[in-house]
């Protein structure tokens, strides 16, 4: 149901389906258009002697004149470790966007999944998001996918159709109940503070999941888990981008308890697309951000099947939560 578990299953499908291993320069149509939504996995490894390797989303595959590059992606290897994207147009690089933090190592295996969203480019490696890049050439053009350079690629999979496709706002498996969220031009509008009931009540085996984009110099947000009742906050989510910390806690009569900061990773970042999903289990709430486990929080408000609402608020554009 959620799009990440498609991804996943999708990725492993296509990691299993690849026969024989792309060689390189790797220059292949790609099949369908690339809408808001399409996702874009390449598996490989980095050799011992490799300076420099390059993936680049391409209008045709010309070499004279060079094709225009709609997406560079550049990880470099020689002097700084980075990553250098950029355009190419009328065979014209325009200003480059350098990223230090560098998850490829050589001789060390990655994964790379590229999400195409309506204005950007958002990349994450070996399930850490890495960096946004943004359209300067409008993706629906590109139609070739380019591989160059000292790279093993061991497999390249695509997703085109998505739940995301239209990044059109819904509400499933769950009523809103706060009347700013009015319908907007037949749309459904997910204004802030958001409050929805669940069309079931909590208790293990249920899942809630919240899509959203992280607003640009946003300080932070919070998902919560309420008894509607009683408005204890059986789960709080407050990722603060600020500080980079992700704080849990509960609010149960009518006072906050320990918060719970470690994390191994913190999961969010400026401007980035997010998709949390909570899913509720025996002992405890397990959250993962963009298909990778997060943090699990140990139930302190037992009564699961008096949590009934979701709420959130905060420094992000909601653009579909969902429950089931
Ligand atoms: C709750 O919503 C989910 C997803 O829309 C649906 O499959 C399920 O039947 C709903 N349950 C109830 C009790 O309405
Ligand atoms: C946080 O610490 C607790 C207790 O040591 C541990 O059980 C939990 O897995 C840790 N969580 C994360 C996200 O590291």
């Amino acid at each position: 149901r959620c799009c990440l578990s498609h991804i996943q299953e999708h990725s492993r499908h296509l990691g299993r389906k690849s026969m024989c291993p792309p060689t390189i320069p790797y220059v292949s149509t790609i099949t369908e258009q690339l809408k808001p939504g399409s996702l874009i996995v390449i598996r490989g490894h980095v050799p011992k002697d490799s300076e420099r390797f390059q993936v680049d989303f391409q209008h045709g595959n010309s070499l004279k004149p060079r094709a225009d590059v709609a997406f560079h992606f550049n990880p470099r290897f020689k002097r700084s470790n980075c990553i250098v994207c950029n355009t190419l147009t009328n065979e014209k690089w325009g200003w480059e966007e350098i990223t230090h933090d560098m998850p490829f190592r050589k001789e060390k295996s990655f994964e790379i999944v590229i999400m195409v969203l309506k204005n950007k480019f958002q990349v994450a490696v070996n399930g850490k998001h890495i960096l946004l890049y943004a359209h300067r050439i409008n993706p629906e053009k590109i139609d070739t996918l380019g591989i160059y350079g000292k790279v093993n690629i061991h497999s390249i999979g695509f997703r085109f159709s998505s739940d995301l496709q239209s990044m059109e706002t819904s509400t499933l498996g769950l009523t809103q109940i706060s009347k700013e969220n009015i319908q907007k031009s037949g749309k459904l509008h997910l204004s802030l503070p958001f409050e929805a009931r669940l069309n079931a009540s909590m208790g293990p085996g249920r899942t809630v999941v919240v899509k959203g984009e992280v607003n640009t110099n946003a300080k932070s947000f919070n998902v919560d888990l309420v008894a509607g009742r009683s408005r204890d906050i059986a789960l709080h989510l407050n990722p603060r981008l600020n500080v980079k910390a992700f704080v849990r806690n509960s609010f149960l009569q009518d006072a906050w308890g320990e918060e719970e900061r470690n994390i191994t990773c913190f999961p969010f970042s400026s401007g980035m697309y997010f998709e949390m999903i909570i899913y509720c289990d025996v002992r405890e709430f397990k959250v993962a951000v963009n298909g990778v486990h997060s943090l699990e929080y140990k139930h302190r408000f037992k009564d699961l099947s008096s949590i009934d609402t979701l709420a959130v608020d905060g420094d992000i554009r909601l653009l579909d939560v969902r429950s089931w």
